[in-house]
């Protein structure tokens, strides 16, 4: 049903910021620009979007999945030719392992308006189903944290209206997986790691890529009830938790999640 995240679109105080950042450093592509607004290209399938408030920006998190046998080279490109310093781990360490040795690795940075990004990169992903966009050769666009009030009312909604799976289970986290997203949920106390950020709730506009018109015909029954804030033949948003939740039609193929090896 949901295959990826096809856009987040999060707040700055600066577009000037946001385009020396990702397209300057991080070397994505502009794909739309107004006097309030710039969009990067992010992969062939999913884009980033940042609109200028005056306004304080919470920072959102968000993790790019790299390819594992390339971690190397963008963790060199980010460090040293983009001159991007990574964050630490309370004991000085800027990368990490995770779960059984040699089967997944991550980093941590922020942008100019203090959102938290991640490369990460996992042995299991097939790195030949995908292009590999730009110097940190993004694959998908991984994760957002969505902080919540209540972890198990959200994912309970996730899980049971759009059928996202469930993975590390906990009273204030959990991963909701649709496809190649992942939902991060997280309690609003619990902090972002590696740095204990406050996990403040960004304002943004996630935008699920759902496979094909007739699999958004059956979102729209299923988000039947909520708020409604705007709608059309290929996307449907709606307000959940304080989000602005969008569903777009998309052609990803349902099963990318299994092309790509995930678990
Ligand atoms: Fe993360």
């Amino acid at each position: 049903m949901i295959t990826h995240f096809a856009d987040l679109a999060l707040h700055t105080v600066s577009l000037e910021g946001v385009r020396q950042f990702y397209n300057g450093l991080l070397g994505m592509p502009v794909v739309f620009e107004s006097d309030k607004e710039i969009r990067f290209q992010v992969t062939p399938f999913t884009t980033l979007t940042f609109t200028e408030a005056y306004e304080p920006v919470a920072p959102a998190h968000f993790a790019f999945e790299v390819p594992w046998s390339a971690f190397s080279d963008v963790i060199a490109y980010l460090k040293e030719t983009a001159g991007i310093p990574l964050l630490r781990w309370p004991d000085g360490r800027e990368i990490a392992e995770f779960d059984e040795p040699g089967s997944g690795i991550n980093a941590y940075f922020r942008d100019g308006d203090g959102h938290l990004l991640e490369v990460i990169a996992h042995r299991y992903v097939r790195e030949d189903v995908l292009p590999q966009g730009g110097p940190l050769k993004v694959l998908y666009l991984r994760e957002v944290g969505f902080p919540v009030e209540d972890v198990s009312e959200f994912r309970g909604w996730l899980s049971g209206r759009f059928g996202m799976k469930l993975a590390k289970v906990f009273d204030d986290f959990t991963f909701a997986i649709g496809g190649t997203a992942h939902a991060v949920i997280a309690s609003k106390q619990r902090r972002w790691i590696p740095i204990r950020m406050y996990a403040l709730p960004p304002n943004m506009t996630v935008t699920f890529g759902v496979s094909g018109r007739h699999t958004l015909e059956r979102i729209r029954e299923l988000t039947a009830g909520e708020p409604i804030l705007s709608s059309g033949e290929d996307e449907l948003t709606i307000m959940r938790n304080d989000y602005r939740i969008r569903f777009a039609a998309t052609d990803v193929p349902a099963d990318i999640a299994v092309r790509l090896n995930l678990p």
